[in-house]
């Protein structure tokens, strides 16, 4: 059964998430004008997309009979969002950051736990036959709200930052995700906002790393 209307007004997510969206965007406007930070804030997104792209990997190993065209470039193209947000972090930063480690990361943990919580939370919701078209949905709708207002910061700001073919492949993903399973819409509005409360928990922590007295300080 194909899921009728689409995955913002089924899953409500942009209504609950409507008070973060000015601090996250103050947030953003602020560390685009900070190279250092910027960068770790970027190789953080990098290892997001990364485990996005391992654990598609990881949720199809025990069903090889099901892998098709779609799920690959799925995983193809987070692993490329990896590579995209390191590429960039690199460049901003103007010298190399090897891998994901506290120093070069943005809430490297928090991001961690995060991630897992959400799996784990959704996994144990679902049934691990359903994890990987109900993470990924859940995660496309963050993905593209996140995106989406970063790249309005960074075209104001004048940052060189192309998140546009990015986004236009979450956006897609978002798509193909929500008709896999976005019919049940009392599901849907209770995992995106299970999400929201993790992410909430998240950006508390980013703030926390790169508060506004640093950014006060920088410009003193
Ligand atoms: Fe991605
Ligand atoms: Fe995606």
């Amino acid at each position: 059964m194909k899921p009728c209307g689409d995955p913002w007004t089924a899953s409500g997510m942009k209504d609950y998430n409507k008070p973060h969206e000015a601090p996250v965007r103050a947030f953003l406007t602020r560390i685009v004008k900070d190279p250092k930070n910027h960068a770790k804030f970027l190789n953080m997104l990098s290892m997001l997309e990364h485990m996005g792209s391992r654990k598609i990997m990881l949720s199809q190993m025990n069903k090889p009979e099901e892998m098709d065209q779609d799920t690959l470039q799925h995983l193809a193209e987070e692993a490329r969002h990896a590579y995209f947000f390191k590429r960039h972090a690199e460049r901003i930063n103007g010298g190399e950051m090897k891998g994901w480690v506290d120093e070069n990361t943005m809430t490297r943990v928090p991001a961690l736990m995060y991630f897992g919580r959400m799996d784990a939370g959704i996994s144990k919701q679902v049934g691990n036959d359903a994890a990987y078209g109900w993470v990924s949905l859940i995660i496309e709708l963050r993905a593209c709200w996140l995106y989406g207002i970063y790249n309005e910061v960074v075209e104001e700001a004048d940052v060189h930052l192309p998140l546009k073919g990015l986004l236009a492949e979450e956006d897609h993903h978002l798509a193909e995700m929500f008709e896999m399973c976005g019919e049940n819409t009392d599901q849907l509005q209770g995992l995106s906002q299970f999400e929201t409360d993790l992410f909430v928990k998240l950006w508390t922590a980013i703030e926390a790393a790169y508060p506004q007295s640093l950014d006060n300080a920088k410009a003193a």
